[in-house]
């Protein structure tokens, strides 16, 4: 029996302002599993991981995303996979993502079909419709591609992946008392805040083209789609915020759709951040899950195959 081992990102997805729109990959942390083809006609799937993921197909994003990839394809084969490593579930780290993204990759792969990027990501986005009832394809295209990558059309599914220079990150980890907080979201912006909110988009960018991490932080650091929601079930959010930018941070910011907080900031100022971060949120009794990592260009990849 072919098995397959594969490894697919964290990611943060908005990055501030690019709501659905932006993701960046991770060094760490990483998800892994294995899977392979059965002859049961059904999806199995299994949990080695610290914490649990679903293991129904309807609540498990690699779970749907799989069936959705076998009904395109027409195919009735059983499919087995097994979440081996794993990072910190609902906490807006991309798990989800990683997960549907890991297994469209190792599907395609054992089965041979030849998807290309465009085709895997927008299966993979269907998965997420088992965390936030809304299929979205930043934390799946971030998983993919690996880099910074931009939606650039939604139907159907184009992501452009810029590759990006050394972006220092430090995230404190915190999980969401909600399965999901895409309802918060507002359905309107006032058109002042649309302008802002688009420069602030196009900062985004042009800092990453341009290798300019403070400009690349100063623009992560405002949105007026998910943050003003959000940020109100984060105890001390604004006044954590206030500190760590005080501190030396370029920006901060919540990833994809939280809890968890991010800054971006110089190589040498990540283990004092890390500290004030590790300070801040024991003030407000958020745990001490702190991690220092960097945006990462590698995207989903096999890790074995046999
Ligand atoms: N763009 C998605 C959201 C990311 O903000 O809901 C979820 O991690």
């Amino acid at each position: 029996m072919k098995e397959i081992r594969v490894r697919a990102p964290g990611t943060i997805a908005n990055l501030g302002p690019g709501f659905d729109i932006f993701a960046i990959a991770l060094e760490k942390p990483y998800l892994e599993l294995t899977m392979q083809l059965t002859d049961t006609n059904s999806i199995a799937i299994k949990n080695a991981c610290r914490e649990c993921v679903p293991t129904r197909v309807e609540n498990n994003t690699g779970g749907l995303a799989i069936r959705d990839l076998l009904e395109r394809v027409d195919s009735h084969t059983g499919v087995s996979f097994e979440v081996q490593k794993n990072m910190c579930i609902g906490a807006g780290l991309g798990s989800s993502g990683a997960c549907a993204s890991a297994c469209v990759y190792g599907l395609n792969e054992l089965m041979e079909l030849d998807l290309n990027y465009n085709e895997m990501i927008e299966i993979a986005s269907r998965g997420e419709v088992a965390t936030g009832n809304v299929a979205h394809a930043d934390n799946v295209a971030g998983a993919m591609l690996g880099g910074f990558v931009i939606i650039k059309n939604s139907h159907p599914i184009d992501v452009a992946k810029i590759d990006v220079p050394e972006i220092p990150i430090v995230i404190g980890v915190l999980k969401k008392a909600q399965q999901t907080t895409r309802p918060l979201i507002p359905k309107s912006l006032r058109l002042e805040e649309v302008k802002e909110q688009l420069s602030y988009c196009a900062r985004v960018v042009h800092s990453i083209l341009t290798n300019d991490l403070k400009e690349f932080g100063q623009s992560i650091n405002t949105d007026y789609i998910s943050e003003p929601t959000r940020s109100k079930s984060i105890p001390g959010y604004s006044d954590i915020k206030k500190k760590l930018l005080a501190e030396g941070a370029y920006g901060c910011n919540i990833c994809g759709g939280g809890s968890s907080l991010f800054v971006v900031c110089d190589k040498e100022r990540v283990h004092d951040l890390a500290l004030v971060m590790r300070k801040q949120f024991a003030a407000y009794e958020l745990g001490d899950d702190i991690i220092i990592t960097q945006a990462s260009n590698e995207g989903t990849k096999v890790i074995f195959y046999d």
